[in-house]
């Protein structure tokens, strides 16, 4: 059967019609809003290349989680801006610095919120690497306890979920004993199986403060080029006890979420990083794209692709927007 007897541009005849036959619909519950947390009270310091961002202390952190539940976003993530930094990025798992301290203030005052927290070390060493420098080098399994203690310390302030980001082999593995051991057989990790060195991530390191001082993170993060190694990271991953799987940046990388999903039956997350927000955000400064309707097509994208859960700094924006719509 072909033309004329089939016609499709009958089902796209009327908004109802149009409606009645979507495949993909994206929520406010599919998302999960980044947030920066500092030291101190009452500070809002915003992050010049991710217009609408800021670096918040904790007074300001929980204003923004409640703002998420109001909007039916029901996760955040965090991450730091600590006090001070070390070779071995110490603050990362310190009970006192930021993260900690707006993991427990969440969970105090909202314990409906979910709230995730990224672990990783390079926001906290002095040489903005995600792990230990020996030899000018990287060290894979020194790294292991550091993160496997920064995991733990998030857990102990009440984390419901940890989100290793640093790429290091086996942290998977090192986080689940080290929360196992310590009570918290409970806590699920997301693990960002899949990630690629991206230049997308430009903005981020501007407003968490983590460019590397020297080099570059290509000895650890994946290259942009491959697909079939996302599937062995997952592999990986999967075999050392990751909960859900996440693959980041998105929008350049949608036939690999695409992939993930189809090999495993994990929840998948999706992280529209900081400069696919940034990219948007300037074009719709000089009135170049329509921005609520661009950011909403990029999301609705990576849900497409078959992503369960967005991390975006749009996701209030995209949650009141999805809110008019409807
Ligand atoms: C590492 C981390 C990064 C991002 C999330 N976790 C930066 C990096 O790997 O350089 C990037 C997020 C974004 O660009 O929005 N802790």
């Amino acid at each position: 059967m072909s033309f004329p007897v089939v016609r499709a541009r009958r089902l796209r005849k009327t908004a109802a019609l149009r409606s009645f036959v979507r495949e993909t619909e994206l929520l406010p519950r599919d998302f999960v809003y980044p947030l920066f947390a500092t030291n101190g009270k009452q500070v809002k310091i915003p992050i010049a290349s991710m217009p609408g961002v800021y670096q918040l202390s904790v007074d300001n952190i929980l204003r923004e989680g409640e703002e998420c539940l109001k909007l039916g976003i029901p996760a955040v993530i965090l991450f730091g801006i600590p006090a001070y930094k070390d070779e071995k990025g110490s603050s990362a798992f310190d009970p006192s610095e930021a993260v900690q301290q707006a993991v427990s203030a969440l969970k105090r005052q909202f314990p409906e919120l979910l709230v995730i927290t990224d672990v990783c070390l390079c926001e906290y060493t002095s040489h903005g690497h995600c792990g230990l420098i020996e030899a000018g080098e990287v060290e894979n399994d020194l790294t292991l306890s550091l993160l496997a203690q920064t995991a733990l310390s998030h857990a102990r302030a009440g984390a419901d979920i940890v989100a290793p980001s640093d790429m290091m082999d086996g942290r998977v593995a090192a986080i689940r004993s080290a929360l196992d051991e310590h009570g918290f057989a409970q806590t699920p990790i997301m693990s960002y199986a899949v990630k690629y060195a991206s230049a997308f991530y430009g903005p981020f390191r501007d407003a968490a403060g983590s460019v590397p001082q020297f080099g570059d993170r290509r000895s650890y993060q994946m290259d942009p080029a491959n697909c079939r190694e996302a599937l062995k990271e997952v592999a990986l991953d999967l075999a050392e006890g990751a909960d859900m799987l996440m693959v980041k940046p998105a929008l350049s990388y949608l036939d690999v979420i695409r992939a993930v999903k189809e090999a495993t039956n994990l929840p998948l997350a999706a992280y529209n990083v900081s400069g696919e927000y940034a990219m948007v955000k300037a074009a719709a400064a000089n009135g170049w794209l329509d921005e609520k309707r661009v950011a909403l097509e990029m999301l609705l994208s990576m849900k497409r692709a078959g992503a369960d859960i967005i991390l975006t700094y749009f996701a209030k924006d995209a949650a009141a927007w999805l809110k008019e719509e409807s």
